[in-house]
């Protein structure tokens, strides 16, 4: 097959390419925002930079495409709360031109790349595919917005299209204003941890490359307007990450600050994915406690990747987001 990955320059669109790039034909588009770094990529890939709000770039990329995989978004959800234009732009406005141009050009697969933020905080149990939309902030708002235009889209127009949501990620060439790649940077260079509120909230834990197989699954075999869950098989609380992290890396637990906490903070997220399981046979296969592992590895063999990055943008939007500078 023949794909078009949109965002694939940023963390889990460039593991999804390296996991199928070998079996299938990969075109990417990708607008390079901080995010989206050229070198995530392999080398030969062939990358349209620009903009999936823009319609004209979004065409020629799809055309003569089998199907279309959008992880394309801002991901972040303390930029949301302090500037949400550009997610808005981008989950919204970006998913109708794509749905647009896929129905104009025939493509016969659109996957929706989704989170599990679109159903709200949970506080025991876990969210199924038929829980309600309950999202907290702008950038979970604007990602159910995205998700509920590909559903009107197989209800109006009969397009064939899936949407995945996924729980909290981690891996390698993850950007470093994440809680993981952040504690594991701070720590290694003995910067402060800057724990938010209390520290308990709980995450769900998925190594990036299970969920990319996740993707690939409802790809190639998901039913269209059906949504699948794909979540980690562990749930920690902040502050044990954190922990694990500073055991990792040698650093001492003295570098812990508990700050002001992220308004709005959801206090847990739990992912039921017997669906995906049942149906179609996927399963994690990374624990967290070897995820970790590997990705604090990969963080300490691969200062040429972040250090262009501590010194850049993140330094700015760092002193902006937690009022000091890194050491
Ligand atoms: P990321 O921020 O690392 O990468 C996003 C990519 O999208 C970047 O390459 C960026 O340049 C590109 N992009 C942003 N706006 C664009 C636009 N308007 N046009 C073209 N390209 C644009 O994000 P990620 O963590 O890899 O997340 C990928 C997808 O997975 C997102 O849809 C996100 O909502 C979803 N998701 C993420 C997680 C997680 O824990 N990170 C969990 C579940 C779901
Ligand atoms: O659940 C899936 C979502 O996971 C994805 O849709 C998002 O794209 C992704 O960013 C992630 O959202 P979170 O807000 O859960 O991830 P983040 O890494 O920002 O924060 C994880 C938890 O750690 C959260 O409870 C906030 C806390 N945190 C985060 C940072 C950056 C801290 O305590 N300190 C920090 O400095």
């Amino acid at each position: 097959m023949k794909l078009l990955v949109t965002g694939a320059a940023g963390f889990i669109g460039s593991t999804y390419v390296r996991l199928v790039g070998d079996e299938h034909e990969v075109v990417v588009l990708d607008k390079l925002t901080y995010a989206g770094r050229r070198e995530n990529l392999p080398e030969d890939i062939d990358l349209v930079v620009g903009a999936i709000e823009d319609p004209a770039v979004v065409r020629e990329a799809m055309e003569g495409c089998d199907a279309v995989v959008n992880f394309a978004a801002e991901s972040h959800v303390d930029r949301s709360i302090d500037d949400q234009d550009a997610f808005a732009r981008t989950h919204v406005v970006g998913t109708g031109v794509r749905l647009d141009a896929a129905r104009e050009l025939g493509i016969g697969r659109y996957l929706q790349v989704s989170t599990d933020e679109v159903y709200g905080s949970i506080e025991s149990d876990s969210f199924t595919e038929t829980s309600p939309l309950d999202p907290s902030s702008p950038y979970s708002a604007t990602k159910v917005a995205g998700d509920l235009l590909v559903s009107a889209h197989v209800h109006t127009y009969g397009i064939e299209a899936s949407i995945v949501r996924g729980s909290n990620n981690y891996g390698p060439r993850q950007y470093p204003e994440k809680l993981i790649p952040l504690m594991v940077l701070n720590a290694i260079h003995g910067d402060s941890l800057p724990v938010y509120g209390d520290g308990r909230q709980v995450r769900n834990w998925l190594f990036a490359e299970d969920f990319c197989r996740g993707i690939h699954t409802v790809l190639m075999n998901g039913r269209s307007g059906e949504v699948y869950n794909v979540g980690g098989p562990d749930e920690c609380e902040n502050i044990e990450v954190v922990k694990r992290v500073i055991e990792l890396t040698g650093a001492n637990e003295s570098l812990i600050e508990y700050v002001k906490d992220r308004p709005g903070h959801d206090r847990r997220y739990s992912l039921a994915s017997d669906k995906l399981r049942n149906e179609l046979g996927w399963e994690a296969q990374v624990h967290f406690a070897e995820g970790l592992e590997c990705t604090v590895q990969w963080y300490r063999d691969n200062e040429d990747w972040w250090g262009p990055i501590r010194s850049g943008e993140y330094r700015e939007y760092y002193e902006k987001q937690y009022g000091k500078a890194l050491g």
